[in-house]
């Protein structure tokens, strides 16, 4: 039966039907998670929670220990990821409060400890032609579909380093190469995810129109607003989602380190 891990706010375990067991705090070679993990049930299936800027959202994006928090739901044993963050909107169709199920990656951060792979047991190049599990990017849809939770399904996302955000020329130029949201947390979340072999999906809340598209300054209050009023929407298509996860992985998410050492 698979553990599911679920990366988001920290309001997020509030969710229907979930039982909390304990908070665990996890050690591992790359230092501290960025906060104890909240273990527990929903229903059959064993699920983790982890806060990603910490319970007290005192961590920027750019200093996040992402290899600690991927590695620490690796030792508790999850072998998935449904990871919630905030973007800013690139598409002009996009308008706060959408919610994107993410299906390419474009990454632009520059200073960011970004793999497990440091050269000690051969060089590792791992597939991420498909950088989101396919099988959970469905599962997520048809959650949406049955709880009338609107998504969008596919959307590629640009992660910068920040915790600036960008200009309305970044902005411009993101458009161009194809970029549909822009975030500061989901690289290297993914590929970690993948060079451990776990399933790994991304659910973006459009939280604000991108730089430059409105004439306005954009503020971190109204970020805040919108993740909020979202919150029961990403919670009744999380449940759903528990629901439809199969027990069993048939993704090739699992085969992701096979073939790619020299
Ligand atoms: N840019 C980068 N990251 C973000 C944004 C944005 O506009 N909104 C929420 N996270």
């Amino acid at each position: 039966m698979s553990k599911i891990g679920v990366i988001g706010g920290s309001g997020l375990y509030e969710i229907e039907g979930f039982v909390l067991k304990k908070r665990q705090t996890v050690t591992t070679p790359y230092g501290k998670p960025s906060d104890h993990y909240l273990l527990g049930k929903i229903g059959k299936t064993d699920v983790v929670f982890l806060p990603r800027h910490g319970s007290h959202h005192n961590i920027p994006p750019h200093m996040i220990n992402y290899r600690a928090n991927i590695w620490g739901f690796q030792k508790l044993g999850v072998d998935r990821i449904l990871s919630i963050s905030a973007v800013g909107g690139i598409k002009k169709d996009l308008k706060p409060g959408d919610i994107v199920i993410l299906d390419q990656v474009l990454d632009m951060t520059r200073d960011r400890k970004s793999t497990f792979h440091d050269g000690k047991h051969g060089v590792v190049h791992i597939d991420f032609t498909e950088p989101y599990c396919p099988e959970l990017r469905e599962t997520l849809r048809r959650a949406g579909t049955r709880v009338r939770v609107p998504v969008k399904n596919g959307g590629t996302y640009v992660a910068v380093e920040g915790p600036r955000l960008e200009t309305a020329s970044e902005i411009r130029s993101f458009r161009i190469l194809g970029g549909d949201v822009v975030g500061m947390t989901g690289m290297p979340e993914a590929s970690l995810a993948r060079e451990l072999e776990i399933c790994y999906s991304g659910l973006s809340v459009v939280a604000n129109y991108a730089a430059g598209i409105r004439k306005r300054k954009l503020t971190v209050a109204e970020v805040m607003e919108v993740m909020k009023e979202t919150t029961e929407d990403i919670k009744s298509l999380l449940s759903e989602t528990f629901r439809l996860i199969p027990d069993k992985r048939r993704c090739v998410c699992g085969e992701a380190l096979r073939e790619a050492t020299i």
